[in-house]
């Protein structure tokens, strides 16, 4: 009950219009934990904070190729979520303007610290695994985040939350499929502790914690493209030893897209398109755990170098709540997963949130 008022008080007090500020890129790490190379009696404070520890036994003794790429992506995510929250907690504690909570700032600020200590320990584990197997661990890049409120730092939490909770499925699959049983189950704690975050997110936001009975499933390429439009070009020492594809980008041009069937405008860059005959070209969108949702692209035109296009959002007839994955593709499929989807995408993954 106490938890659940400051968290209205958070929801109303951070109303304020947000002020675009000059962006900055301080690298942040090494934080003053150590983090990303924290000593052993670093990790101990790290794990006292994350209010838990590393798995205390070790990885599995082999590993499938794919399975590498999962921990380099898992890595990845969470050096970039682990940059984050950081950041987000300085701006908590020091009151950035559109970031004050008044009387939900304690409770607030004590569960977005446990947030980056749970971060840390994510992307330490999949580190450590990659050394274990004798890769490269995968090192942090500089990184720029679109929000300049609180509002809009825990709406793009939810948002890029939902694509690691989808994501972690399609890792889990692979996991699956290439005989890595034995890091489903730590991978699905992980998943765990993601969807927690997310209710927490969703709250404050005002929506009900639990979005779906199925969540969205995604697939590794999409989170791997939109990780880097967090991460400043040219800034990772390391991204090109994990073998994912990076697709062109997919802009949702549709604000406050409302729950209810309608069209949706997007573009993409004249210049990425190999072809500007949209009848090649379709609209995926992958929501649930549902056979992907193919539509043609409509009134197609060209404005700003960018290729304008309207496609219909069937929302009604699929109850497209939560997460919607967009991805323009050649072809028009049938696309039997997200996988498949991904495999022939050009431009994506545009990312929609319905209540
Ligand atoms: C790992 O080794 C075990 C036992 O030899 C084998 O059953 C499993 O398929 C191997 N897994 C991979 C990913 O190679
Ligand atoms: C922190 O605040 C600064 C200044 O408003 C802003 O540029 C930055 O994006 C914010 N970061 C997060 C994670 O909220
Ligand atoms: C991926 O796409 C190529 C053609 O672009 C096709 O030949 C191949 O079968 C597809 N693979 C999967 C797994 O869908």
């Amino acid at each position: 009950m106490k938890f659940f008022s400051a968290l209205a008080i958070i929801c109303l007090a951070t109303t304020a219009v947000a002020v675009p500020t000059g962006k900055r890129s301080t690298p942040p790490f090494p934080l003053p934990d150590g983090f990303p190379n924290p000593s052993d009696a670093q990790v101990i404070q790290i794990q006292q904070a994350a209010f838990g520890t590393l798995p205390n036994g070790p990885p599995p003794s082999n590993i499938s190729t794919d399975g590498l790429t999962n921990l380099k992506l898992i890595a990845l995510n969470e050096l970039f979520e682990v940059a984050f929250f950081n950041e987000l907690v300085q701006n908590v504690t020091n009151r950035v303007h559109g970031y004050d909570l008044r009387a939900g700032h304690e409770y607030a600020l004590a569960t977005l610290k446990a947030v980056v200590a749970q971060e840390e320990l994510h992307a330490l584990n999949a580190n450590g695994a990659l050394k274990k197997f004798g890769q490269e661990p995968i090192q942090p890049c500089q990184y720029d985040f679109p929000v300049s409120s609180f509002r809009e730092a825990i709406a793009l939490a939810a948002t890029f939350t939902d694509v690691v909770l989808g994501t972690l499925q399609d890792v889990n699959q692979v996991f699956a499929k290439n005989g890595d049983d034995g890091l489903v189950r730590a991978v699905s704690s992980v998943i765990g502790n993601e969807a927690e975050q997310e209710g927490f997110y969703r709250t404050l936001l005002k929506k009900r914690p639990s979005s779906q009975p199925f969540l969205t499933t995604s697939a590794r390429d999409f989170a791997f493209t939109a990780i880097q439009s967090f991460i400043l070009p040219g800034s990772c020492p390391n991204i090109n030893t994990i073998p994912l594809k990076t697709f062109k980008p997919l802009n949702v041009l549709t604000e406050h897209i409302q729950p209810a069937s309608q069209n949706l405008q997007f573009s993409f860059a004249k210049a990425d398109a190999s072809t500007t005959d949209a009848s090649a070209l379709n609209i995926v969108y992958i929501n649930q755990q549902n056979a992907p949702i193919v539509m043609s692209l409509q009134n197609a035109y060209e404005q700003d170098e960018q290729i304008v296009f309207q496609a219909p959002f069937p929302f009604q007839e699929f109850e497209m709540n939560g997460l919607t994955i967009a991805a323009v593709t050649k072809g028009a499929g049938p696309f039997a997963n997200a996988d498949v989807v991904a495999n022939a995408t050009l431009f994506g993954p545009g990312l929609i949130e319905i209540y």
